[in-house]
């Protein structure tokens, strides 16, 4: 894919569900490699960064097992590695070449690390003055301070050297620190790292030392100056450990609902994560952003105001969550200011610049220096910017928010995000996609208007009435009774349902035909008054909202599951005009028809939909209604496509 198209965004709202955190996953990898005992790292980050960290272990003689969907075993060496031979390419992951060259430098063998060009062009000479410093063998084997590396064995003794404190730089990036803390132990001597400058990014050495920890190496801190590691300390199992979602990632969604409404709920961290990047809700709050922190959760709205404030904010302590705010920036209510941010320069790209340049594409007026970023909000959205990404994955993700300035949005490159998020754009459109929401009685025909409408916009389909009518047919099937609300619940949350184009199988059977018979249709009716049922599917119904947009065919559609759609259609027509629709078409089944039986019919469901307790049949107040009795399928088609173009502006 050459780009992603987004359309114009306005509302949103939903839950999502985060990958495993990059510094998590890397850490815990390098970490289980270099302990004694085998260790289960659960929720593990399944992307570009993560592979190549897996594909280097491997190479270095570490015994790995995929033992589920995102979990493995790693089966630790216990010490430094033992292939003392090898020439690794690691990408563009910062997070696995700086601890690896560490830990290969006091691992006595042969190595040689290299990278994308832009990995080559990312410093690396502080990492490399600190090994030195204690003997390594680490040489340039391009150009003086930058990767590739050659990696010979020490000619000197190591531990020897480790008498005298190593002194080292902590402002161009936190990981040499980090690389440096996480290799250390491997001689199994005591020693001390001190910094010769200021330290960036110092969460993230927060989890570097959490991490140790867990693995049983303990680091004296003395502020953020000194780093002492007591002797007579080696890395052994925890057994089993679990990486968090990832708080970078999370900044996207939080931010998506502190724009666009919400609420924007992210699980897999909260107030507990060791990630410094939670701290960018803090960020989102001081724009006037409703924050909601749980133990396992974020949740973001919009301000009551419905405005967000402008910042002037030193961002050293997030750099990454800090480009999101430079795009929510956009939305602030003047100009805004990110401050103390100069390792952008050095990150996947120079970022200060990608940045400035993207930023101006969609109007905003931007001011760039050596550490900082102006940001003032354009007075209109310009349309159809194209952004381009340079091969940051963070630059597709964050300016895939500007999409809610209302105005559709081309991100160049999107696949850059499999470096960290690979499945980013399909959770971005499950809480911001446009929605379409069609209800109406029965036989009002919603049902094909709102396919036909679905297939003319090139946008998803949901038939929600289809749910409920497997739910009741598995549950026949099963012999379960229809009124048993929890054991039909159990039915509708298990549901193997799947839809293929026109088809719809239920456990690999084709159902199409079988859930349109009249007692499934009535068992349809039976369990969707149960509200345990009703909640079971929801999920499952919000799924379908993805890019570039869906149609949703049902109750509570605008009112339940997606009550922030901004289209909502009723579709109705009167009672004989649906009864004669009903008769024109059992007859061309070929089928007995009695109009006078027909119409009484619908007349005593309408009034059963309309009283029941639970989703009611009701026109909601935001909801513009179609009334059909005169129409033909294509004018009610045209009415509706009328509505979507008329509250979606920019639809062809
Ligand atoms: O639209 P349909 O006839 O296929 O729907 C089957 C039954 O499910 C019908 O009784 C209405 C009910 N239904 C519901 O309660 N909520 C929905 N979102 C969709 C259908």
């Amino acid at each position: 894919m050459e780009h992603f198209d987004l359309p114009p965004l306005g509302r949103v709202a939903g839950n999502v569900s985060l990958p495993g955190s990059k510094s998590i996953s890397n850490r815990l990898l390098l970490l289980a490699a270099l302990a004694e005992g085998s260790t289960e790292i659960r929720d593990l980050l399944d992307s570009d960064d993560t592979r190549v960290m897996l594909a280097a272990l491997a190479a270095l003689g570490v015994g790995l097992e995929k033992t589920a969907a995102h979990a493995w075993r790693v089966r630790g060496v216990g010490g430094p590695f033992p292939v003392k031979q090898g020439d690794l390419f690691l990408g563009n992951a910062g997070t696995a070449f700086r601890p690896l060259t560490a830990a290969l430098a006091l691992s006595g063998g042969h190595y040689k690390l290299s990278g994308v060009p832009r990995m080559h062009e990312r410093p690396i000479g502080d990492l490399v003055d600190g090994l030195r410093q204690i003997g390594c063998d680490v040489r340039y084997a391009a150009n003086e301070g930058f990767p590739p590396l050659a990696i010979l064995p020490a000619a000197v003794s190591l531990a020897a050297q480790l008498s005298s404190p190593l002194r080292v730089r902590g402002d161009v990036s936190s990981q040499f620190l980090t690389a440096l803390l996480m290799a250390l132990p491997l001689t199994g001597r005591p020693a001390v790292v001190e910094m010769t400058t200021e330290l960036i990014s110092k969460p993230y050495i927060e989890i570097t030392l959490n991490l140790m920890a867990r693995f049983g190496v303990t680091v004296q801190r003395e502020d953020w100056r000194r780093f002492t590691i007591p002797g007579g300390q080696r890395y052994s199992s925890p057994g089993t450990v679990h990486v968090e979602g990832d708080a970078s990632g999370a900044s996207y969604f939080l931010a998506a609902g502190a724009i666009g409404g919400g609420p924007v709920r992210v699980e897999g961290v909260g107030r507990d994560s060791i990630q410094g990047d939670v701290k960018f809700a803090d960020a989102l709050a001081t724009m006037g952003a409703r924050i909601e922190m749980g133990d396992n959760f974020i949740e973001a709205c919009a301000p009551a105001s419905g405005k967000l404030r402008t910042f002037d904010l030193d961002l050293n302590h997030i750099p990454d969550a800090a480009m999101t705010l430079a795009v929510a920036a956009l939305f602030a209510d003047g100009p805004c200011k990110l401050r103390n941010i100069a390792s952008w320069r050095v990150k996947e790209t120079d970022r200060i610049a990608a940045m400035a340049t993207e930023l101006r594409k969609l109007g905003a007026t931007v001011e760039e220096g050596p550490d900082w970023l102006g940001v003032s909000p354009p007075l209109t959205f310009q349309a159809n910017a194209a952004i381009d990404t340079y091969d940051d994955h963070r630059m597709a993700m964050c300016f895939s928010l500007a999409a809610l300035g209302g105005v559709p949005v081309r991100i160049n490159d999107p696949r850059c995000v499999t470096k960290t998020f690979p499945d980013y754009f399909e959770r971005f459109g499950s809480i911001a996609a446009p929605v379409i929401a069609i209800d109406g009685p029965s036989a009002s025909g919603k049902g094909t208007v709102a396919q036909r409408v679905a297939t003319t916009l090139g946008y998803h389909f949901l038939d929600s009435g289809a749910l409920y009518r497997l739910t009741a047919l598995a549950a026949m099937r099963a012999g379960v009774a229809l009124d048993d609300e929890s054991a039909v619940a159990a039915v509708a949350t298990a549901l193997p349902a799947t839809f293929e184009g026109e088809r719809i199988l239920l456990a690999g059977d084709d159902v199409t035909e079988a859930i349109r018979a009249e007692d499934v249709g009535v068992g349809a009716s039976k369990v969707a008054v149960l509200p345990v049922v009703r909640w079971a599917l929801l999920e499952r119904q919000r799924a379908y909202r993805r890019f570039p947009g869906l149609v949703a065919d049902g109750r509570d559609m605008g009112s339940v599951v997606f009550p922030g759609a901004p289209v909502k259609v009723f579709l109705t027509a009167s009672a004989e005009a649906r009864a004669q629709r009903r008769h024109k078409q059992l007859i061309e089944k070929g089928m007995a028809a009695n109009m006078r039986t027909l119409l009484q019919d619908l007349q005593e469901r309408d009034a059963r939909d309309a009283a029941r307790a639970v989703a009611p049949l009701r026109q909601e107040d935001d909801a513009a209604l179609v009334d059909t009795t005169p129409m033909s399928i294509d004018e009610a088609v045209a009415a509706v496509l009328d509505i979507v173009r008329g509250r979606l502006p920019f639809i062809n």
